[in-house]
């Protein structure tokens, strides 16, 4: 197959061209490197030299039609999928930066769904569960109904809004422009190369403090719940999505979201307490001030998931906090 993966150079991006490029299929990432790096798509490189299978890297905005018409030249002229995961992710740029969040996120995904239906390609959309907003009801379903809170309060919704109006323009393309799109959300995704800087996410800013023999930092009470998922199963979840053509259980795929996530459910504090055991550090965590708007808990029910992609995450918690920091520690001494 060739594919194009928009935000190749990032988190979950680096891993999908990885693995894509291991099953032999040729890949073309768009990345503008706002926090994509060259160094996520190292083994990429290797990878693509070893076996033979070409891998491309176009370093463009995702919102402008010259980037898809650079990777298509690239890709020889045709896409049989496109996993679209670009756009701003990172809780503090949400509160700090709705504007540009919210602008490119939009962007973006309108760029790639109009490559998507001119090319006849699959299309994979990575929305997020805070596209259901303060929706308090647990589990999260396929289906759940998405509640905002008033924007005057807080505007960390603009990207949990930007994913809930991704998801209207798939369904829009679906119904439109017949176009063959899948959802996916994934739950709090970690592993090597997850950002743990001041813009980061949980698990890596943890273990990062803990590297630097600094206190673990807790937003908030800490009492918030989360369900993290080994970014291996996150991305088995997401390549199901996009390369199967039915469900297993003979479902209709188009149109459909999935929840993808562990349903092993932790607290903030717990997770600390993990990350504290497996590096050993002694020194206790300190709380900080938390984010506005930051859900209580969060929790996926990924029944669909499970029935129609034969999917659910598996890696336990606690070896994936083993295997992260292992990398962490790794390239540290590198
Ligand atoms: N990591 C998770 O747990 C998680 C959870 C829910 C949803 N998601 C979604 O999955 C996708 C990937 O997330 P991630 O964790 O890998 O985040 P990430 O920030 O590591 O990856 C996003 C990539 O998009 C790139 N990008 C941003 N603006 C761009 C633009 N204008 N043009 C081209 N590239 C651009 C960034 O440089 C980055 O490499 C995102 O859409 C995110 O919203 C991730």
């Amino acid at each position: 197959m060739r594919v194009l993966v928009t935000g190749g150079a990032g988190f979950l991006g680096s891993h999908l061209c990885e693995s894509l490029l291991v099953d032999f299929h040729e890949v073309c990432a768009i990345d503008d490197m706002f926090r994509g790096r060259k160094r996520n798509l190292e083994s990429c490189k290797s990878s693509a030299a070893e076996i033979g299978v070409p891998f491309h890297l176009v370093m463009k905005d995702g919102a402008l039609a010259e980037s898809y018409e650079t990777a298509l030249k690239r890709l020889n002229g045709s896409v049989d999928v496109v996993y679209h995961l670009a756009a701003i992710n990172g809780t503090r740029w949400f509160n700090e930066r709705p504007d540009l969040v919210a602008r490119v996120n939009l962007s973006t995904l309108q760029m790639a769904l109009d490559f998507a239906v001119t090319n006849g390609a699959r299309f994979v959309f990575t929305s997020s569960p805070e596209a259901f907003g303060d929706q308090q009801n647990m589990p999260i379903t396929s289906n759940s109904d998405s509640q905002f809170a008033s924007s005057s309060v807080h505007q960390r919704h603009s990207y949990g809004a930007s994913k809930y109006l991704g998801e209207l323009l798939i369904q829009h393309a679906v119904k439109t422009h017949s176009l063959d799109a899948r959802i996916v959300r994934p739950f709090n995704s970690y592993g090597p190369r997850l950002p743990g800087d001041s813009h980061g996410q949980a698990v890596s800013m943890m273990l990062e403090r803990c590297l630097a023999e600094e206190p673990i930092q807790i937003h908030g009470t800490g009492e918030q719940t989360r369900c993290f998922t080994w970014v291996e199963d996150m991305i088995r979840g997401i390549r199901s999505a996009g390369e199967l053509d039915q469900g297993i259980d003979g479902s209709n795929l188009i149109g459909r979201a999935f929840n993808l996530g562990s349903t092993e459910e932790i607290s903030i504090r717990e997770l600390a307490e993990i990350c504290r055991e497996v590096t050993g550090t002694e020194i206790s965590p300190i709380e900080v001030e938390g984010y506005a708007g930051d859900s209580e808990r969060r929790v996926p029910d990924c029944t669909d998931a499970k029935e129609a992609l034969g999917w659910e995450a598996t890696l336990p918690l606690l070896d994936g906090i083993q295997r992260t920091w292992a990398w962490m520690k790794a390239k540290n001494e590198a």
